[in-house]
């Protein structure tokens, strides 16, 4: 079922666990995450990017979203989140389509314009009771990126408190080592998340969380991470295995036989991560569907 964000975190606050975010491209990776959902006995966070909702059209995306929580995920709690808005236009448009929470990702900007253009998102998306995730410290490295060694910045951490509380996010993601993709140098710097948890209560987004080793993942969730987005995984898992099914199958043309392997492969991957994350189980009590 399709709920709000805020239902499923306070859950994850008070249990000591995270949620995973999962970024998805298409139906096949939606069905992915509600199938792996019902099995882990999880909630989930879907997200969807600017990119995605280019490719699969706005409301067609919240449409299968909303369905697919509906009649596959069944039982399962499921939210519906923008991932890295890269403006005031978009977010509107995602607020008015009905998902519970935005990203608005202005952390390329300076400082001060960052919180002029996150101010303005949070008071927009709190009037239609909207949550909203603000970002300090760019997050580098590309989705579905596979490298070497990349440069990895880090946010200052007292900007990040003067920007939670100048801006009224509801959670707050920022670079702590991590990098999208899956690079050799990525890590969690468990003192820099130390030092914002110290100060800063709201839900912490680890960014980038592909690529990050299973016991610096439970550490970083010890630190007070209770959401952990996860992209690169389920673009590997999905791709790889299409290539190989196509690849054994040159003569097959049904499209539903090539893709069913994929479908099957971005649940496993979601699967672990719920169980890694320590949602699996996690159900909360009273839900009430949107
Ligand atoms: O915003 C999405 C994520 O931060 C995904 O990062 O591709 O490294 O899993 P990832
Ligand atoms: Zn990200």
């Amino acid at each position: 079922m399709l709920v709000h964000i805020k239902d499923l975190i306070e859950d994850a606050q008070k249990g000591g666990y995270a949620i995973g975010a999962f970024n998805v491209h298409n139906l096949e990776s939606i069905l992915g995450v509600a199938q792996a959902a019902v099995r882990a006995g999880s909630t989930a966070i879907i997200q969807v990017s600017e990119g995605a909702i280019k490719y699969m059209g706005l409301k067609p995306t919240t449409h299968i979203v909303s369905t697919v929580a509906k009649n596959v995920a069944d039982g399962a709690p499921i939210a519906l989140h923008l991932d890295h808005g890269s403006s005031f236009q978009t977010v509107f448009e995602c607020i008015a389509a009905g998902f519970s929470s935005v990203h608005i990702d202005a952390s390329a900007l300076p400082f001060d314009e960052n919180i002029r253009l996150t101010k303005q998102v949070v008071e927009l998306a709190h009037s239609k009771g909207v949550w909203v995730q603000g970002e300090v410290g760019a997050i580098v490295g590309g989705h579905g990126e596979r490298g070497g060694k990349i440069d990895i910045p880090k946010a200052n951490p007292q900007e990040v408190i003067e920007f939670v509380r100048k801006t009224g996010v509801d959670t707050i993601a920022a670079a702590i080592g991590t990098a999208h993709g899956t690079f050799e140098n990525e890590d969690v710097d468990l003192e820099l998340l130390r030092q914002i948890k110290a100060k800063v209560k709201i839900p912490f987004v680890l960014h980038g969380g592909s690529g990050i080793e299973d016991a610096k993942i439970r550490q970083a969730i010890k630190g007070g991470v209770n959401i952990i987005n996860i992209g690169t995984d389920i673009k590997v898992a999905f791709s790889e295995t299409l290539k190989k099914t196509c690849k054994d199958n040159p003569d097959e043309t049904d499209p539903r036989k090539l893709m069913s392997p994929s479908i099957k492969a971005v649940e496993e991957v979601i699967y672990n991560k719920m169980v890694l994350f320590g949602s699996a189980g996690h159900y909360p009590l009273g839900l009430i569907e949107t």
